[in-house]
C-alpha cells in the first residue's frame, strides 16, 4: 500500500460537536497568542475526548515506529479524526506546539525534524505511519501510538493525564580542556 502525506486540513469552527472551551486549561490562553488555530484544534480534541466509544483503533509497533488504524462508526468522528491528524502534523511541521505541560508532547514538537509522518485516510478515519531514525525518537513514538490509544480507551477521563518520558541520551559534551599547572 502506498501511503501520501495529504495537505493540512481543519474543520470549520462548530461542526456541532466541538464544545467551545476557549480559555479552559488547555484552551487559548496567552500562551498561544499568534496561533490563530489553536483553539480550532484544541475543540477537534475535545470532541474526539467525547466520542470515543464510537471509536475503534488498532496499532501495530514496527521497530521504526508505529503504524495504526483509528477509525470511527460515525461519519462525524471519521471526518474530525481524518482533520485532527491532518492540523497536527501540520504543527510538527511549523513547530506549532500545542500541550507543552504534557512531557511527551512537549518532547514529540522538540523532536519533530526527526519524525516523519505519513497518512492516508480509510472511508472510517485515517491510517498513519510514523517513524524515525534516532532510537530515542522511535522510543517517544512509541509512547505516543500508547498515549493515543489511552485516549481512546479512557475518553475525556484521560484529558488531564500527563505522559513521562524516558530521559534523553545525554549529548557527548566535549570535556573543558585542563590547564596544566606549573
Ligand atoms: C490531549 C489532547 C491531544 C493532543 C494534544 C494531541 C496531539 C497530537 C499530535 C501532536 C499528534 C501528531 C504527533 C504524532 O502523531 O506523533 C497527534 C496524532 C494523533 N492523534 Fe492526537 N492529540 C490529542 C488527543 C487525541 C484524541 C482524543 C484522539 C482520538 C480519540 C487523537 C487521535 C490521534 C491520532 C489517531 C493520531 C495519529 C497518530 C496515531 O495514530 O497514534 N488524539 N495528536
Amino acid at each position: 500500500m502506498r501511503f501520501i502525506q495529504e495537505p493540512e486540513h481543519r474543520p470549520a469552527m462548530g461542526m456541532g460537536m466541538g464544545r467551545g472551551r476557549g480559555q479552559g486549561m488547555m484552551g487559548g490562553g496567552m500562551g498561544h497568542m499568534g496561533d490563530k488555530d489553536h483553539m480550532v484544534d484544541m475543540d477537534t480534541i475535545h470532541a474526539l475526548f467525547d466520542n470515543v466509544k464510537s471509536i475503534k483503533r488498532t496499532v501495530r509497533k514496527r521497530p521504526d515506529g508505529f503504524e495504526s488504524i483509528t477509525e470511527s462508526s460515525d461519519p462525524k468522528v471519521a471526518t474530525m479524526l481524518q482533520g485532527h491528524v491532518a492540523a497536527m502534523k501540520g504543527r510538527m511541521d511549523k513547530g506549532m506546539w500545542i500541550r507543552r505541560g504534557d512531557p511527551l508532547f512537549r518532547a514529540l514538537f522538540d523532536n519533530a525534524d526527526k519524525i516523519t509522518i505519513e497518512f492516508k485516510t480509510t472511508p472510517k478515519g485515517i491510517r498513519v505511519i510514523e517513524m524515525s531514525k534516532d532510537p530515542y525518537v522511535i522510543k517517544l513514538l512509541h509512547l505516543h501510538s500508547e498515549a493515543v490509544s489511552g485516549f481512546v480507551k479512557d475518553g475525556p477521563a484521560g484529558m488531564a493525564k500527563m505522559h513521562p518520558i524516558p530521559h534523553p541520551p545525554k549529548e557527548a559534551t566535549p570535556q573543558p580542556k585542563l590547564k596544566a599547572r606549573r
